[in-house]
């Protein structure tokens, strides 16, 4: 098939599914998904790979799919990264103005974006994302775009994320085992960010939460920057797990019994309700009250929320918080999370899906799909149609130079 567009592919490795989404760009804001393809996950365990042979093999096939669907030969994706590993930081660096009479130049916001991200690492960690904050020249604080201001000092401020060099290279190993080129690795949450989020969101401030099956991924933004990120090791499959040691069931049926009759507030379900095991195969010697289920998914989900919520106290963010929380990932999907979150956390709460894309919107339509999405809305924003994977060179430069290459 002939296609005039630019292609873009965002491939999501998750723990539960991966999923490939293919897109054609026709113009700016023309994003059209052309392909998609989903196939359970069976080599990751808490975002991070754990059996190469399986995760290539899911790869292989969501490629074969997409390919043979679209008629195109795809050559490189836009791949997500998360696992307990990731680990953020703010940092600042304060240089002085090269020409303080002609104001800030371009080059002097580049060396303190770099003084800024110079972190030093130790040698198994790599910085994944340099995102500037806002700027300072002398005593003006709160400055976006810093260049032609007078004065003689410069202060940037950068969110840095980081992460595991052999986490990561597992991932990318894995793509291209199965034949793709990785354009670039984007945090997960990052990414669903991009997919789900409103402008007056990231505005106002407030934290996106990507629920997924073996890590919880959130960001909080406020005045449109990323200023806290964090991934926590607990997902909807410890909710699985949960619910099947107390009902005394397997893990399949654990996984129907949460989807068909949980509910994230137990009050709301009464006394006297059963609930009917989805397969006879193995008899269970558990119990059958709905309310008893309600109540193992409510605790774990509290714990999650209370995490969640402590963090952000800790890092004296509550206080900013204007938009609220906005759940995404297929954990988002679980009967009356929002307002449970609400309770929990005392914010407002929405579930965020896909949206800002077009062309086959049923298969997207849900938020499993936001990484995915979010990964091809990356790679439309910011794609360099170049491979970052041949010169990563890791550590400060590699994602200082993405950075750099962006903003200049
Ligand atoms: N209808 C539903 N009700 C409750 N939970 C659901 C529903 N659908 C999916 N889930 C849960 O969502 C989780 C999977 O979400 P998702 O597809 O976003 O994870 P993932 O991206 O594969 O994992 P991760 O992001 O942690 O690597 C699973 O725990 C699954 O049980
Ligand atoms: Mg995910």
């Amino acid at each position: 098939m002939n296609r005039s567009g630019e292609i873009i592919a965002g491939l999501d490795v998750g723990t539960t599914k991966i999923c490939l989404l293919v897109a054609e760009r026709t113009g700016e804001e023309d994003i059209r998904v052309i392909g998609a393809a989903i196939r359970p996950s069976e080599g990751l365990r808490k975002g991070e790979v754990v059996n190469v042979a399986r995760t290539v093999e899911a790869i292989k096939n969501t490629l074969s799919q997409v390919e043979n669907t679209c008629e195109i030969k795809l050559g490189s994706v836009y791949a997500g990264v998360t696992g307990a590993h990731v680990e953020s930081y703010n940092s600042r660096a304060i240089l002085p103005i090269s020409n303080p009479s002609a104001g800030v130049s371009r080059k002097d916001i580049a060396a303190a974006v770099e003084a800024a991200s110079r972190f030093s690492l130790p040698s198994d960690r790599e910085i994944l994302h340099v995102l500037p904050q806002e700027f300072a020249v002398d005593d003006r604080t709160g400055i976006v775009e810093p260049e032609g201001i007078k004065g003689s000092r410069l202060e940037a401020n950068v969110h840095l994320v980081t992460g595991r060099t052999p986490a990561i290279n597992d991932i990318l190993n894995c793509v291209q085992q199965a034949g793709l080129d990785v354009e670039e690795t984007v945090l997960q949450q990052l990414a669903s960010s991009l997919a789900v989020m409103r402008e007056e969101e990231q505005e106002s401030g407030a934290v996106l939460i990507d629920i997924g099956g073996g890590t919880t991924d959130y960001a909080f933004f406020r005045n449109s920057m990323v200023r806290h990120t964090r991934v926590i090791s607990v997902g909807g499959d410890h909710v699985t797990n949960d619910i099947r040691i107390g009902m005394r069931v397997l893990v399949r049926q654990a996984e129907e019994l949460k989807k068909k009759y949980a509910s994230a507030l137990a009050e709301r379900v009464g006394d006297e309700e059963t609930l009917t095991l989805p397969s006879p195969l193995v008899p269970s010697s558990g119990g059958r009250s709905r309310k008893t289920l309600c109540r193992i998914v409510e605790l774990r989900l509290m714990e999650l929320f209370g995490l969640i919520r402590g963090d952000l106290e800790k890092a004296g963010l509550l206080q900013n918080i204007g938009s609220g929380l906005v759940l995404t990932g297929g954990g988002a999907l679980l009967r009356d999370i929002r307002e449970l979150a609400e309770r929990e956390t005392g914010l407002p709460v929405r579930i965020g899906l896909p949206r800002g894309i077009c062309g086959l919107r049923e298969a997207i339509d849900s938020p499993v799909y936001s990484t995915a999405v979010g990964l091809v809305k990356y790679g439309c924003k910011w794609g360099m149609n170049q491979s970052t994977l041949t010169d990563r060179s890791g550590g400060v430069i590699g994602g200082f130079r993405r950075w750099l290459e962006r903003y200049f």
